[in-house]
């Protein structure tokens, strides 16, 4: 349904994963608490989630990649607004419970900003996010329904028309909340640059101190062909469902810059319209690894 202008809302949300009824519902879920040990981890689409996903389960579990390896990562780290697992199961996890969601952060639970649990934001540069977004939502997913080209899809993004878009929003708000204690903003073009540094940085927010060797652990276990080759992070379970297409592959090209193999002349003029127009002068997009 579109929006009835009830509410000052901003963001596009497709009907093929909430509702606006259920996108409502999400500052104020009924029987669902935010717990201020709880660690959130909140991320525009296609910008390294499950990176950090990952990253975080083992700096709070002392580089155990062995018990990583018994749980997939929707489970170790479940996804807030998703139907699976569902508000019902995460409010009865234990603490300190680690959280994904892909909401902007206007859009959270209103106790976010009175328990204040640790929230880690990830973004990233939107050309490569939006090569990837088309390559997930309309090849890897059978779900979703997008009858459009490559190029429609990357128009639609520009046009703040995709699921969880307007990019350029999203991540306005995180950048207005860089230096609030509770909160750690990351960059995946720094993670692909010196993942060593960004480990030790996350244990430091969670307050957690690893030898140099768990971190050596977590940083081999956590680069680009391990996860793509790991059955708990690299959601090839979702194929045994029927949820994801054989010939596909979440992990896809793990690459800053490949956009260029990818975006038209037209597209790139218009993301580095965006980025020159709509974001904060100092907010610093990587498109490039120099
Ligand atoms: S999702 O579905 O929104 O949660 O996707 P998300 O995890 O945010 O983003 C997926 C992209 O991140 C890349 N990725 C990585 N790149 C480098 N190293 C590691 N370890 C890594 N883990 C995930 C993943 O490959 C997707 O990007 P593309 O460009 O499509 O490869």
């Amino acid at each position: 349904p579109e929006y009835d202008g009830t509410r000052p809302f901003f963001f596009k949300y497709r009907d093929y994963f909430l509702t606006m009824e259920h996108l409502e519902r999400m500052k104020d879920v009924p029987s669902f608490e935010v717990r201020e040990d709880d660690i959130w981890i909140v991320a525009f689409p296609k910008s390294g989630t499950t990176w950090i996903q990952e990253i975080v389960y083992l700096v709070m579990n002392n580089a155990d990649t062995t018990k990583a390896l018994q749980t997939t990562i929707d489970r170790r780290v479940p996804f807030f607004e998703f139907r699976m697992p569902g508000f019902k199961a995460i409010s009865s996890l234990p603490s300190p419970r680690f959280i994904k969601s892909h909401l902007a952060l206007s859009l959270l639970p209103d106790q976010m900003e009175t328990k204040k649990p640790k929230t880690i934001y990830i973004y990233r540069n939107p050309k490569d996010i939006v090569v990837s977004y088309y390559s997930f939502f309309v090849k890897f997913l059978t779900y979703t329904k997008f009858t459009g080209n490559f190029e429609d899809f990357c128009r639609l993004f520009t046009e703040d028309k995709v699921h969880n878009g307007p990019w350029w929003k999203h991540v306005t708000e995180a950048w207005a909340r860089r230096h609030d204690d509770n909160f750690l903003l990351l960059c995946y073009e720094d993670l692909q640059a010196d993942l060593d540094k960004n480990v030790r940085i996350v244990a430091e927010f969670l307050g957690k101190s690893l030898t140099d060797e768990q971190v050596a652990r977590i940083v081999k276990h956590c680069s680009f062909d391990s996860m793509k080759n790991n059955d708990t992070v690299n959601y090839e379970w979702l194929k045994d469902r029927g949820i994801a297409r054989g010939e596909t592959s979440f992990f896809r090209s793990g690459k800053v810059g490949d956009w260029k193999n990818h975006l038209s002349p037209d597209i790139v003029k218009r993301l580095d319209e965006i980025v020159a127009t709509k974001l904060p002068e100092d907010f610093p997009v990587k498109d490039t690894l120099s």
